[in-house]
């Protein structure tokens, strides 16, 4: 699934839109209820799911929902479709490492019109799913359809959801775009209206252990994808020479530890009426009943940077994984191991946002030359956005795989060290 386009902003009114917009949208109110009334999914009803993923990470995210014993995942273009209880809804989000969000299918229709949109979003029966006392946003992705202004499509579902349940109970509920208590999701392709709830709330990547910033982290779930691709099982060392705030070492070592990502955050299910708060107790406390403590030397990070050392310890403390990764300031250059066997994981600046590309060539023959002469038995993995840099590595990559840090497409290049 494509990024949200739009997000409808509180206080955003047809009244904004030009005229001409307007007259092109408006809804007759004859269209209403033209479709058939489209039935809320009950407690136990096998729910029709979405997890929403960076491209290039589809494979891993069906891969880890397997592990979760969702085996009918099928990966497309950014997301796995799956199906589960909800029980299954639950634990996608708080153990999927590699997915931005999880997305509950309501229904789709064919909409090739604001009035159709307006009449296949006004049969589902919201006043179920939201009381006038609850709070929504609405998020809208489009491509390849009849209506192209996603902002205008995120509004006229907004008065499609709030005219359902002023009809209904007498009142509306408002927009809150910063922390609705039900995030909606519109996602129109080919002209086909999927609507969805957000299950997740804040995007998966947010795990609620980075609370600063440094200048270039990697996204969590990147991290996490990274990690997964280097099949990394924990029993060999694994070290992040350049680690800045931190995110591959952390990312790795919940892994190892078998830290749910999800275990210090809060989720957009958890403000749904139908939230089972028992449920969610238990898959917490299941969680936390299978963390392991990893040894001394698994997984360490180095850097130049002090400021990036002291978030990355942050970062390593709030993820619950304090002592459990050994951070030291040094050059990569003078990176050395003990180790016969181990992975290397290394995402340099890449001249995009981080320094220029000229002063980077001899860091990236650096690299090489760290890789080759230090690693030897290691397996070395290197993160990187610019391929013409990566030539500078100068060792042969035995696999590519592409990756989006952001809007950036990244490889991660793989070297086997003899
Ligand atoms: C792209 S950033 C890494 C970001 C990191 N993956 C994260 O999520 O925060 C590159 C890092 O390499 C560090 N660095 C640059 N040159 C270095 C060198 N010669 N030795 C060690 N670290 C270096 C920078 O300080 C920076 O933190």
């Amino acid at each position: 699934m494509s990024k949200p386009s739009h997000i409808l902003r509180p206080g955003k009114r047809t009244a904004e839109l030009s005229e001409n917009v307007k007259k092109q949208f408006s809804a007759p109110s004859s269209v209403k209820n033209v479709l058939p009334e489209f039935d809320i999914p009950k407690h136990d009803s096998i729910l029709q799911c979405f997890a929403a993923v960076p491209r290039g990470a589809e494979e891993l995210t069906a891969a880890e929902l397997n592990q979760l014993g969702i085996t009918d995942g099928k990966p497309g273009r950014g997301g796995v479709s799956f199906s589960a209880k909800r029980e299954g809804l639950y634990r996608a989000n708080l153990w999927l490492r590699t997915a931005s969000r999880v997305l509950l299918k309501l229904t789709s229709f064919s909409a090739s019109s604001p009035a159709e949109l307006y009449a296949g979003v006004h049969a589902i029966a919201w006043q179920e799913l939201i009381t006038p006392e609850m709070t929504l946003a609405v998020d809208c992705s489009l491509r390849d359809s009849a209506m192209t202004h996603s902002g205008f499509v995120a509004l006229k579902t907004k008065d499609a959801v709030v005219d359902r349940i002023r009809e209904s109970r007498g009142s509306r509920p408002n927009v809150d775009t910063a922390s609705p208590d039900v995030r909606i999701n519109v996602h129109l392709h080919n002209n086909v209206c999927t609507i969805s709830l957000d299950s997740s709330g804040e995007s998966l990547d947010r795990r609620g252990y980075r609370l600063e910033r440094n200048e270039a982290p990697l996204r969590e779930t990147l991290a996490a994808a990274v990690v997964a691709l280097t099949g990394w099982d924990g029993s060999i060392p694994l070290a992040d020479p350049m680690c800045g705030s931190g995110t591959i070492p952390v990312e790795a070592a919940l892994k190892a530890a078998q830290i749910a990502p999800g275990l210090h955050r809060q989720f957009g299910f958890q403000r749904w009426i139908d939230f089972d708060d028992e449920l969610w107790n238990r898959l917490c406390l299941e969680a936390k009943e299978a963390i392991r403590r990893l040894p001394v030397g698994l997984v360490t990070g180095y850097d130049l940077d002090n400021r990036a050392l002291l978030l990355a310890g942050k970062n390593t403390f709030n993820a619950g994984l304090e002592g459990q990764i050994h951070y030291f300031h040094a050059a990569m250059q003078d990176f050395k191991t003990d180790s016969d066997k181990g992975i290397i994981i290394i995402n340099p600046p890449y001249g995009i946002r981080l320094g220029e590309e000229d002063d980077l060539r001899e860091l990236y023959c650096q690299i090489g030359d760290v890789m080759k002469k230090q690693c030897r038995g290691w397996t070395g993995y290197v993160l990187t956005g610019n391929l013409e840099l990566a030539k500078y590595i100068g060792l042969k990559a035995s696999r590519r795989y592409v990756l989006f840090n952001g809007a950036i497409e990244c490889r991660l290049l793989k070297y086997e060290l003899y």
